[in-house]
């Protein structure tokens, strides 16, 4: 099974088998079945959402779960939020539009964000000032190694930036059902990243609602950041680096425009795009594989890229950057 058309970079990957899954039964039978069956259950197994955060090799031994569990509902209100709750196979994007569509405001500055919504939480996505956790409420996983259904609170997931014990911790245990967030009925817009703010004030937008923020956030995305469905990428390649005062303070020196971040316990983060394009990265090509011009963090796929060119490039850019800057840039999507 070809799983190009089920990853946005655009790879082609043989898988060994292939599962579509649309509801917690099936999962469950599959479970079963997957117990009964030993040859199936020496399987490795890769749980599939909307693929935009993985990079693939050419022959896969797995067996893929694709998590097409749908639905979308107010399942509860309290008296400060809006509880909705979003089955692992909806698109991410179309959940928020539909949370702004009916009125439950807060999910708009991860507007256009690719993925689905199951795959939100196992690396917290976070754009504009916001992360997935700051609406949180809690998820239902089916635990493979015991079949249980399992709620996790915020609290059990452990999300930190671009992490949760879903990514880090034991990454295929859980398959994630479906996600509850909770939406403020008392609203206020989060502009404190410069683009929004500068967005909407050249739009003569005085008190944006949540609509107007998302339209600014998909604006802005779409003139940085590629389409997937046209040219082939992961999004951000490598997280944003963490580095003591001390390095920052040594990087300003040589290069007074470093942009970094202050953080709460007194280091800083950079740009790692910034320290990607300084090194001349920026619309490189090799082969099958570039960085985008656009945005030095994003890999692209020229045509035809495949698991190998896309890690030689990642290398060489890792590489590169510690020899001339002194930081290491930890990549951001999963190889398989
Ligand atoms: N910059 C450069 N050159 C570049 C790219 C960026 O100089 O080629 C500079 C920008 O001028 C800016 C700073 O770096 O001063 C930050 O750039 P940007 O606002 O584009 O955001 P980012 O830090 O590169 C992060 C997230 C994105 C998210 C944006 C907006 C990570 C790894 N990436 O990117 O998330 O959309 O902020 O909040 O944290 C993703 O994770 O896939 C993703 C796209």
């Amino acid at each position: 099974f070809d799983l190009r058309h089920l990853n946005s970079f655009g790879i082609s990957a043989q898988a060994h088998r292939y599962v579509r899954i649309e509801s917690l039964s099936q999962l469950q039978a599959l479970r079963t079945q997957l117990q009964a069956d030993t040859d199936l259950s020496q399987l490795p197994r890769l749980i599939l959402g909307g693929g935009s955060n993985m990079i693939l090799s050419e022959h896969l031994p797995h067996i893929v779960l694709h998590i097409a569990i749908m639905g979308r509902q107010l399942k509860a209100e309290t008296s400060d939020a809006f509880i909705v709750r979003a089955g692992a196979g909806e698109n991410w994007h179309q959940f928020v539009l539909w949370t702004l569509a009916h009125g439950y405001p807060g999910l708009e500055n991860l507007s256009l964000i690719p993925g689905t919504v199951g795959a939100s939480p196992i690396q917290n996505i976070g754009a504009y000032g916001l992360e997935m956790q700051d609406y949180f409420d809690s998820l239902r996983a089916l635990d493979m190694q015991t079949g249980e259904v399992k709620t996790f609170t915020k609290q059990d997931c452990a999300f930190a930036y671009r992490d949760s014990i879903f990514k880090s911790g034991e990454p295929g245990r859980y398959v994630i059902l479906d996600v509850c967030f909770a939406l403020p009925k008392q609203w206020q817009a989060r502009l404190n990243y410069g683009d929004v703010a500068k967005y909407l004030q050249a739009h003569n937008v005085a008190t944006p609602t949540p609509i107007d923020v998302s339209n600014a956030i998909i604006a802005i995305r779409q003139s940085k950041l590629p389409d997937p469905a046209l040219i082939g990428n992961a999004g951000s390649f490598f997280k944003n680096p963490i580095v003591t005062a001390d390095l920052r303070d040594q990087l300003l020196r040589q290069y007074p425009a470093c942009v970094s971040y202050p953080q709460a316990n007194g280091d800083y983060k950079l740009a790692a795009g910034w320290l990607i394009e300084q090194c001349g990265w920026k619309g490189y090509s090799a082969a099958t594989v570039g960085v985008y011009e656009k945005q030095a963090l994003v890999l692209i796929n020229l045509g035809g890229a495949n698991g190998a060119a896309v890690k030689q490039l990642a290398q060489a850019i890792q590489a590169d950057v510690l020899a001339k800057m002194g930081v290491s840039l930890e990549v951001e999507p999963v190889f398989v």
